[in-house]
Parts: C-alpha cells; sequence; structure tokens
C-alpha cells in the first residue's frame, strides 16, 4: 500500500478509502439531476467498491503464495484494514438503500422476503466478521472458532456477490458476466493458494520429523 513512495496503512488506510467511498456518493448524488435515481446509482456504485474491497482481501493471502512480492505481502499486512473498508463501503450501500426506499415508496412493497435473504444473511456475516476482527470480540472466542466463522462468513459473501451479478445476467445486462467471471477467477486463485499454503505445511512438516529421527539429540533433550 505505497503510494509516491510513502506508505498507507492500519487505519489510516481505512480512512482514506472510507473518504473515498464517500466522496464518491457524495458526487453522484450532487451530479445527478434525479435524487432518487442518484440513491440507485450509489447503491450500485457502493456495490461495486465494495467487491473490489472484497475481491482484495479474499485472494490476498492466496496471491502472497502464488505471486510473493512487495504489493502482495503488503495486501496481506493490510487486509484486516481491507476488510473493514469493504464493510464500511457496505454501510454506506446499505444507508443509500435506506434512503432509497424512503424515497421510492414503490421499493419495499416491490420486494419480498425471499429477494431479501441473501442480502439480509451478507449483512449479518459482514456484521459478525467486522465485528470479530476487534480484539473486544475475538479474545472471547476460541481461535478455531474464530478461523471457522471468518472461512464460512467470507465464502457466504463471496456466494452472495456471485448471485447478484448473476441473476442480473439474463435480466439486465450481459455485461455483469465481467463481475462475474473476475469472482470466479478469484476463487480459483483462493482455491490454488491455499491448496500451495498446505502443501508447503505439509512438506515442512515431513522435513522436521525427519530431521527430528535422523537427529537423536532431538528427542533427547525432549
Ligand atoms: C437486504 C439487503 C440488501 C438490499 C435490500 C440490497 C439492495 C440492492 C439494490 C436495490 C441494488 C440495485 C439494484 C439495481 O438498480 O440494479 C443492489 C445492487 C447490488 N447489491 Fe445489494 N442489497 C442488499 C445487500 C447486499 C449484499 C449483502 C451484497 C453483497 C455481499 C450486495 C451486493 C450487490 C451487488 C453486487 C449489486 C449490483 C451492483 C451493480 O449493479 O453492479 N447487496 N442491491
Amino acid at each position: 500500500m505505497s503510494a509516491n513512495g510513502r506508505t498507507i496503512s492500519g487505519w489510516k488506510l481505512f480512512w482514506l478509502i472510507g473518504a473515498l467511498v464517500l466522496a464518491m456518493s457524495a458526487l453522484i448524488l450532487l451530479l445527478g439531476p434525479d435524487p432518487v435515481e442518484g440513491l440507485r446509482s450509489v447503491i450500485r456504485a457502493t456495490a461495486r467498491t465494495s467487491f473490489t474491497l472484497f475481491l482484495a482481501a479474499f485472494v490476498a493471502s492466496s496471491l502472497a503464495t502464488l505471486v510473493p512480492n512487495a504489493f502482495t505481502r503488503g495486501l496481506v499486512r493490510e487486509r484486516r484494514y481491507v476488510g473493514l473498508s469493504f464493510a464500511f463501503s457496505h454501510l454506506v450501500h446499505f444507508a443509500a438503500i435506506v434512503g432509497y426506499g424512503a424515497l421510492n415508496p414503490q421499493f419495499w412493497p416491490g420486494r419480498s422476503a425471499l429477494t431479501n435473504t441473501p442480502g439480509t444473511i451478507g449483512y449479518v456475516f459482514i456484521l459478525l466478521l467486522a465485528a470479530t476482527s476487534f480484539r473486544y470480540f475475538s479474545q472471547r472466542m476460541t481461535a478455531a472458532a474464530w478461523k471457522r466463522l471468518h472461512t464460512i462468513g467470507i465464502w457466504v459473501i463471496a456466494v452472495i456477490f456471485g448471485y447478484s451479478f448473476f441473476k442480473r445476467i439474463p435480466t439486465m445486462s450481459a455485461l455483469y458476466a465481467i463481475p462475474f467471471s473476475i469472482l470466479c477467477a478469484a476463487v480459483a486463485v483462493r482455491l490454488v493458494g491455499k491448496w500451495a499454503q498446505a502443501t508447503r505445511r505439509r512438506q515442512a512438516q515431513t522435513r522436521s520429523s525427519t530431521r527430528n529421527t535422523l537427529n537423536p539429540h532431538v528427542l533427547e533433550s525432549l
């Protein structure tokens, strides 16, 4: 996360991304002739900023394994703040939905409990992942429970993004196949990266147990 040789990291990075998301949303509202359509555009635009930030957090550790360099290592280091920025961007998505629903009386009656279910599940997981990225909540969980929640949560959110783009391909535009394909590629990168990490771990374990059997002094010292 380097700009002009200077590093932006941690909360600074979070506030910078947050300010950019807010500035983008304000510009869309200011430049659009109609506030209702403007809010709809903000909903779409924040879904896209959220998607970009989500993807960065989703592939960070796999990318660092598959393509180790300063940028991918930086992405892993800043993953928590990128993830929190994703949650912030989706908070703006939510605020725009509430605003759109208030200005457009046909919006909520036009939706059903069924159409709201994936998005609601998504928000529950975004809230859980964001909350448990703070020590106050994470230290009340076992490391295994934290890992399980974050693995399940990140996949649930990936599936909701996939579903949100996929359902728009036949009804809105074939161009939604682009973000859907990007998501499929990110899934492939994540799976291959995790497989490479597991393989390396297994090889390291095999090497260390071979060293221990070859060096009896290690056993003596146990
Ligand atoms: C109950 C919660 C939610 C509601 C009511 C909702 C509502 C909406 C609405 C009204 C749109 C714009 C529709 C249009 O003009 O095409 C939209 C777009 C979108 N939403 Fe949400 N949303 C919710 C939660 C979520 C969640 C949790 C995610 C992802 C994890 C998500 C991802 C998207 C995506 C990808 C788009 C398409 C953006 C685009 O056009 O490129 N939404 N949502």
